[in-house]
């Protein structure tokens, strides 16, 4: 038999072991798996990684915050995540209050069919005003949205009450609610404190939003979703208070997962003290804490408490981060990590020793997988998706807005070096980057409907 790609002499890493074998892809599949397997065209992989393509649960591409938008698309997104090893994402739905969810839904896939160039799905987010609009969340759990976002915080902030129904309703349609967990009564008493103190610098920004107050947030919509019997996923945890909540919650049996995100194992608030825009570029929430708090959270990520490791990609210029900065709470908050998530989770967190290649593999690709239902994405066996990134474990990189793809033009990782970045991201059997160089069509990336129930 002849395939039409294999991969050949690479280590094959996945969630559950590494071993040496050549990868046999037919059209969009895994078929094989085993020695000298034959192909029309053979790429070989010695000395490299071949993993399962990265898969990237929260993302917001030209998503509306208020006056402006995230600065990539869902073509230069979708792009630069395809650059860094991701092959699938999941962004969100955000309707209108008129809209049904199902013409949000919809609204929203004609935006990313047109663009993206690798498969993704929706979280459908439910505001005060989707509260009334609960009755169609089977139908559109039906159409693909398998989670739902509901905010404790923003304008979108559910009370207690809210979260309740929305748990509810979700828990009862087999959904799973995704959450950004913070006290916004505890925020917006420290915005006004601080504002009236004259404290308007950016540094007040992670000041006004304490970790204790996140963990109190965390716990509470964990036991709102235990009292109703739902699972939750809690997304961007930035510090150790909060996933320590998670990990009390599954000590007790509760079905609770949590993600983290690169800014809050990359960065620290040391960041909000530079001086002009430079001091502002970094805000987004639940903030970029200090190095203790980074440091707890790799301790974390060591002892297996995270489930997963996403972007929160949600970039704006800096001109709009410049435009409102007299206030530190009118920055619009949000970083892009979209095109780095998968390399430099490698080049820290496994080259440095906190986890292993394979927990790295399951971290960002096949937990996230699992837990959102892409059956057939974020793993190495035959009849998966041919998603697969070869992937150079010494190539080195220095991250800067001229080495990275994404639109914005400032990184928050400007000068951070990373060992080990992808040679090969092969999308359904399609190679769409190959040594830096993208041909994927735009376009080509599916939205994915199915998922495992
Ligand atoms: O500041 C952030 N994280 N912006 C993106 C929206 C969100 O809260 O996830
Ligand atoms: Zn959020
Ligand atoms: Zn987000």
């Amino acid at each position: 038999m002849v395939y039409d790609i294999v991969i050949k002499n690479g280590k094959i890493v996945t969630a559950s072991g590494s071993y040496y074998a050549d990868l046999g892809i037919s059209g969009e599949k895994i078929t094989a798996i085993g020695e000298n397997l034959e192909g029309q065209r053979s790429i070989d992989a010695s000395g490299c990684l071949v993993t399962p393509g990265a898969v990237d649960t929260h993302v917001h591409l030209e998503m509306p915050i208020g006056k402006y938008t995230s600065t990539d698309d869902f073509l230069s997104g979708s792009r630069a995540a395809a650059m860094g090893g991701t092959t699938t994402f999941i962004d969100f739905v955000e309707p209108e209050e008129k809209e049904s969810l199902l013409e949000a839904l919809q609204k929203r896939k004609a935006a990313a069919e047109k663009k993206s160039v690798i498969d993704y799905r929706f979280h459908m987010t439910i505001g005060p005003p989707e509260l009334d609009k609960l009755d169609q969340v089977p139908l559109v759990y039906e159409e693909g949205c398998q989670s739902f976002k509901l905010y404790m915080a923003y304008g979108l902030k559910l009370n207690d009450g809210e979260l309740y129904k929305a748990l509810e309703a979700i828990g009862q349609a087999g959904g799973l609610p995704v959450v950004h967990a913070e006290n916004w009564d505890i925020i917006t008493t420290l915005i006004e404190k601080n504002l009236a103190l004259g404290n308007t610098e950016p540094r007040w920004h992670p000041r006004s939003r304490p970790a204790e107050f996140e963990a109190q947030a965390v716990a509470q919509v964990i036991s709102i979703a235990s009292y109703v019997d739902t699972p939750v996923h809690i997304f961007h945890i930035s510090c150790p208070e909060a996933i320590e909540q998670v990990v009390a919650a599954k000590e007790m049996g509760h079905p609770v997962t949590g993600e983290t995100c690169p800014q809050y194992l990359f960065l620290n608030w040391d960041l909000f003290e530079r001086e002009g825009v430079e001091g502002a570029l970094p805000v987004c929430s639940p903030p970029i804490r200090s190095q203790e708090a980074q440091d707890g959270l790799w301790a974390y990520m060591s002892g297996g408490s995270f489930d997963t490791i996403s972007t929160d990609h949600c970039p704006f210029c800096r001109s709009e981060k410049e435009a409102d900065m007299s206030q530190f709470n009118r920055i619009p908050g949000g970083v892009p990590s979209i095109e780095m998530r998968f390399p430099a989770i490698y080049s820290k967190g496994v080259g440095e020793g906190f986890i292993t290649e394979n927990e790295w593999v399951n971290l960002c690709c096949t937990s996230p997988a699992k837990l959102f239902g892409l059956k057939e994405k974020g793993d190495i066996r035959v009849g998966m998706d041919a998603d697969i990134v070869v992937f150079d474990p010494e190539k080195k990189k220095t991250l800067s807005t001229e080495t990275l793809h994404e639109e914005a033009d400032w990184t928050p990782y400007e000068g951070l070096e990373i060992t080990g970045w992808p040679v090969f991201t092969l999308s359904r059997g399609e190679v769409i980057v190959e040594n830096e160089t993208f041909s994927g069509e735009q376009g080509r990336g599916r939205y994915l409907k199915d998922f495992a129930r």
